[in-house]
């Protein structure tokens, strides 16, 4: 493996690629930077190091919502430019709630769930949603709160948080919006501003889980609520697998962790009453559309043996929980 800067030929595919620096797993196997296929400049660029996960993904992030959705506008082959992304086309809103959607949020959608469909949104309540993307909670959740609620959208991508701007002008919800442009490893809120905090397929992005979850339980009020979709394993995957996976930080599932592992950080965090209200293992097709989230022109898609492989192991979750409320 050479230093840091040099280029470098897979010892599979023959690529030239660049070495920025030391892969996240084994230093000392090329192939994890080339995911057994042909590896472009473009996917060499997406290679994930320790140090430049968030930087990767933000990069990714920022290039989607620049081009709107980009070319495919969605998660992979198949689907068309305008199609809606993955949590409306797979009928995780409902008729009415994507009525209430403008074009932008819904071509920037990225989710595994609808959060605010499960979070109890009372009106006056303030919602933060942890990785907004371009808006899509945000706007239902600004319907659910009212307004007297208020709805703070969270992002480290500022082009996203543009976007998920102009989803609030066109959804006529920009009076009980706010926007902040921050890493979810330290949110720039301070303490206690929030009664319920939600998130849609962010965290499995995020490196460090445990510091997402101690945000988030910093920045709720006692008593306040979590309510999650995000992607976790359930099953064993195959160490090689699982490196290529995170070699590329491949979309939604490369840095997923085991349901036990995550949810033990959820309660480490502090939150009880955790409460699962839906798990769902992703079929091919959708597993397929994840794993290279937020799109084929952004991320590098896998290998069909490697998906195969993980098939039925990969689960989208949907839980509640609670920061407990003071005593006395
Ligand atoms: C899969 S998309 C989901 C977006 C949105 N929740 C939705 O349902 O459409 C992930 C979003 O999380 C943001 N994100 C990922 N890691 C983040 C981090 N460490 N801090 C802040 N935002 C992050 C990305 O920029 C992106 O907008």
């Amino acid at each position: 493996m050479g230093a840091e800067g040099s280029a470098y030929v897979c010892g599979i595919c023959g690529a030239e690629v660049k070495i920025v620096r030391k892969p996240v797993q084994d230093p000392k196997c090329p192939t994890l930077l080339c995911c057994g296929r042909p590896m472009t400049a473009k996917h060499a660029a997406g290679v994930t190091t320790e140090e430049n996960i968030k930087e990767v993904v933000k990069g990714r992030y920022e290039a989607c919502a620049e081009r709107g959705g980009g070319e495919g506008a969605v998660c992979c082959p198949g689907e068309t430019p305008a199609s809606p992304g993955f949590a409306a086309a797979h009928g995780l809103y409902s008729r009415e709630e994507l009525s209430l959607a403008p074009d932008t949020a819904l071509t920037l959608a990225r989710g595994c769930g609808n959060p605010a469909g499960f979070a109890d949104l009372q009106p006056g309540e303030v919602v933060v949603d942890f990785g907004c993307g371009g808006g899509i909670d945000m706007v239902l959740a600004a319907h659910k709160v009212g307004p007297s609620g208020k709805v703070v959208g969270v992002d480290f991508a500022p082009h996203m948080i543009e976007r998920a701007k102009q989803t609030a002008a066109e959804a006529k919800v920009t009076a009980t919006t706010e926007f902040v442009v921050s890493d979810l490893e330290r949110v720039a809120l301070p303490d206690g501003v929030a009664d319920v905090v939600i998130s849609n397929c962010v965290i499995n992005l995020c490196p460090d889980k445990e510091a997402v979850y101690r945000e988030a339980f910093r920045i709720l009020k006692p008593g306040g609520r979590l309510a999650v979709s995000d992607i976790v394993y359930a099953g064993q995957i195959d160490p090689e697998v699982r490196a290529r996976l995170q070699s590329t930080w491949a979309g939604c599932v490369g840095g997923s962790i085991e349901e036990d592992r995550y949810f033990q950080i959820v309660q480490d965090a502090g939150f009880t009453s955790v409460e699962v209200v839906a798990r769902h293992p992703l079929q091919p097709k959708e597993l397929e559309e994840m794993a290279c989230c937020p799109g084929p022109e952004f991320t590098p898609v896998l290998a069909k043996e490697d998906i195969a492989s993980v098939e039925g192991k990969v689960v989208s979750i949907k839980y509640r929980a609670s920061k407990p409320a003071r005593r006395g």
